[in-house]
């Protein structure tokens, strides 16, 4: 203890001389403790720099690429919702092919029958193994009066335990998704006299 005040005056002659008073100019070069973050190979935005021939540091968006998280433009196709709004769009803004339709079909039965059955009345291979408890019936007329934009949203960041299908779904497909779905609901809620006459005899009484 007796040395303390001491061994700290050395300590700060010791400093002083290695470093210098604070504000001091030296000729000099300063001390680089971590030289490699000193002096990094990189390339500064908006500087020139003679790595790429034509001596620009930012480069040149290269045609036909898309720069992360500008994939989407603020269209009701891409977002599901009116453009410069968060209002979700009411119908599907996109025309409904036959094609879309049967592409709805394949893409439903890959990413929603598992769990919504292939009816899309809950009862999908996930239930009957017990992995899901509780899966939506996609013909409960609360789901039937979602607008086609809430469906849209529901796929692309999930439901309470249902996850996001965003990231595996791409935005056609989940437009065509839908369209399916609707035909599917439609199925059970439409009646006879809404089939056209000749395809009637096809179904049954
Ligand atoms: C891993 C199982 C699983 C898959 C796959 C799945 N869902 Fe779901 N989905 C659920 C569950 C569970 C619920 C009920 C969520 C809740 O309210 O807790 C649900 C709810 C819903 C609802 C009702 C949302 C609401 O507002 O109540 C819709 C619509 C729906 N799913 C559509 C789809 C579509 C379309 C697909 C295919 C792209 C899909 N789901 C794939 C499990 C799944």
């Amino acid at each position: 203890m007796r040395y303390i005040f001491l061994i700290f005056a050395l300590c700060v002659v010791v400093v002083v001389a290695v470093a210098g008073k604070r504000g001091d100019l030296s000729r000099r070069p300063p001390i680089e403790l971590f030289p490699d973050m000193d002096r990094q190979p990189k390339l500064r935005p908006q500087a020139p720099n003679d790595f790429f021939p034509d001596g620009r540091s930012s480069r040149l968006i290269i045609p036909g690429t898309v720069a992360r998280g500008e994939h989407f433009e603020d269209t009701p196709a891409n977002t599901g919702r009116l453009p410069g709004g968060t209002n979700l769009v009411e119908s599907i803004p996109l025309e409904i092919t036959e094609a879309m339709l049967n592409r709805g079909q394949q893409r439903f039965n890959i990413n929603c029958s598992p769990c919504h059955g292939s009816m899309g009345d809950g009862n999908g291979i996930t239930k009957r193994i017990g992995a899901m408890g509780v899966v939506a019936d996609l013909h409960d007329p609360r789901v039937v009066k979602l607008t086609d934009g809430e469906l849209f949203n529901t796929i692309t960041y999930g439901k309470n335990l249902m996850g996001a299908y965003g990231p595996n779904v791409p935005v056609e497909d989940r437009w065509a998704i839908i369209a399916y779905l609707r035909t599917l609901q439609l199925s059970r809620l439409g009646n006879i006299d809404e089939v056209p006459a000749p395809f009637r005899t096809q179904f049954k009484k």
